[in-house]
């Protein structure tokens, strides 16, 4: 599982080198959740052969520890629907694979089981409700339109930051509240917040220290200033007035202003660019899209299942348990990948192929399913079914110039840069 790419070396000749490796080497030697996998996608064929030869699978020795592997549809299900035994509990382990470090132990609802996760998660979820986010869609249009309306013609640019990252962060800067001018710290803190350490994103773990602590101080005063002020519909007013929320330690405070900024950044950013990426390599569905802009409908959840922007969920089993036929004990670490279980071919038809009028494209892992199951799903769709409506009303085609240059992360599968071109 070396793979490494090399200027060299075109993208069919490191998948051929790639599935040849990954049928060559014993099963039990697998470490699926090898981050070089991901930056170079060429997991595919590891995941294929799990799922037919070994879909619960257990890696004994990885840098980040032993963990079980759970690759397909089902079993997935099975284990992000029985929360009672496998936990996603900050202090057994929390929802990745690699552990968390010591010192950003934030404790926020999504790595908190029952009781406790209900009531915090109630606290947000007025903000994903319905009504409010047809009032959202307004200003979400009216911010795509704006966005796409000033972007080059004739010169290649990199969507991911002239459009992805630019309108996930506004559409965070609105759910905040927060400080237009001062938006793009929203996606400086969590690109921060997830990215590993060899990823290049911060040079030094005192850096990353210092920054996460900024981050902490500017919610803090915001938090301050809504405390006292009658409540308002935005995402930390409605914790600061919360009877769940408003109690909360620093630590928990932090937690969830990160994993709320993290849940809706990168996230939808990465299928914002996959969305464009999937179309680039699949041009006969982007003919069926431009011929009858309806299927955006369904175009939109495949983009997502296709993407799958969160590659995993990790668990934390509290008891012993049978899957697959393998004993997992208690304390072991259960990885759930969304990624491998959203191209099983046993559950969705012909998996492995991007089709934008499938017959059910919702029946996909990407938002997880059970107690955590994502908060911000709906506003994720209707992000990228503005953005596609607006694109389709003003463009022929975006084309891709270059490859993408993928995140060096086994938890977020998504992009740093892709290069295209839309021509006047
Ligand atoms: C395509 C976009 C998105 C994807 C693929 C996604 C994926 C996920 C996944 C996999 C989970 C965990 C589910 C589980 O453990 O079973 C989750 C939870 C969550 N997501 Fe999303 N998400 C997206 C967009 C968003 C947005 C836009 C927001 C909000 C701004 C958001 C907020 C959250 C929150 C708060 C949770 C924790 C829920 C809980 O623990 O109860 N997500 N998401």
């Amino acid at each position: 599982m070396n793979i490494q790419t090399s200027p060299g070396i075109s993208r069919q000749e490191l998948m051929r080198a790639a599935r040849e490796d990954a049928y060559a080497m014993p099963i039990e030697d697998f470490h699926p959740g090898a981050p070089q996998l991901f930056r170079n996608d060429t997991l595919w064929p590891y995941f294929e052969r799990l799922r037919n030869e070994e879909p619960v699978h257990f890696c004994a020795t990885s840098p980040v520890g032993a963990y079980w592997s759970v690759t397909k549809y089902n079993d997935i299900m099975h284990v992000d629907t029985n929360a009672g035994i496998f936990s996603s509990d900050l202090s057994l382990g929390g929802i990745m694979l690699r552990d968390p470090e010591p010192e950003y132990m934030w404790p926020s609802f999504i790595v908190m089981d029952e009781p406790q996760h209900g009531p915090q998660r109630k606290a947000v979820a007025p903000m994903f409700a319905p009504a409010h986010l047809d009032e959202l869609a307004v200003a979400i249009r009216t911010r795509t339109a704006d966005v796409l309306d000033r972007l080059p013609r004739n010169e290649t640019f990199n969507f991911v930051d002239r459009v992805s990252v630019e309108l996930t962060t506004q559409m965070l800067a609105a759910l905040f509240d927060f400080p237009w001018a001062d938006r793009r710290k929203l996606t400086r803190w969590s690109d921060v917040a997830t990215s590993l350490p060899k990823s290049g994103v911060f040079e030094s773990e005192a850096q990353r220290r210092a920054e996460l602590a900024e981050c902490g101080d500017y919610f803090a005063r915001l938090w301050n200033e809504r405390v006292n002020a009658a409540p308002r519909s935005d995402l930390i007013s409605m914790m600061a007035h919360s009877d769940a929320t408003r109690r909360m330690d620093r630590a928990n405070f932090l937690g969830n202003i990160i994993l709320l900024i993290v849940g809706g950044n990168d996230t939808t950013r990465n299928s914002m660019t996959g969305s464009v990426l999937a179309l680039s390599e699949n041009p006969e569905q982007f003919e069926k899209l431009r011929d009858d802009h309806s299927l955006i409908d369904s175009f939109v959840p495949e983009v997502i299942r296709w993407q799958t922007p969160l590659a995993h969920m990790r668990r934390t089993a509290l008891q012993d348990t049978e899957l697959g036929g393998k004993h997992i004990k208690k304390g072991d670490r259960v990885v759930m990948w969304y990624v491998s279980g959203n191209r099983d071919s046993e559950v969705i038809d012909d998996a492995d192929s991007f089709i934008i009028d499938r017959a059910q494209p919702r029946r996909h892992l990407s938002f997880g399913f059970g107690i955590h199951r994502c908060l911000g799903m709906r506003l994720a769709e209707l992000q990228l079914k503005i953005v596609w409506e607006e694109i389709l009303k003003r463009f022929d085609a975006i084309e891709v110039v270059d490859e993408p240059k993928r995140v060096y992360s086994n938890f977020v599968r998504g992009y740093e840069t892709l290069p295209v071109r839309i021509n006047a």
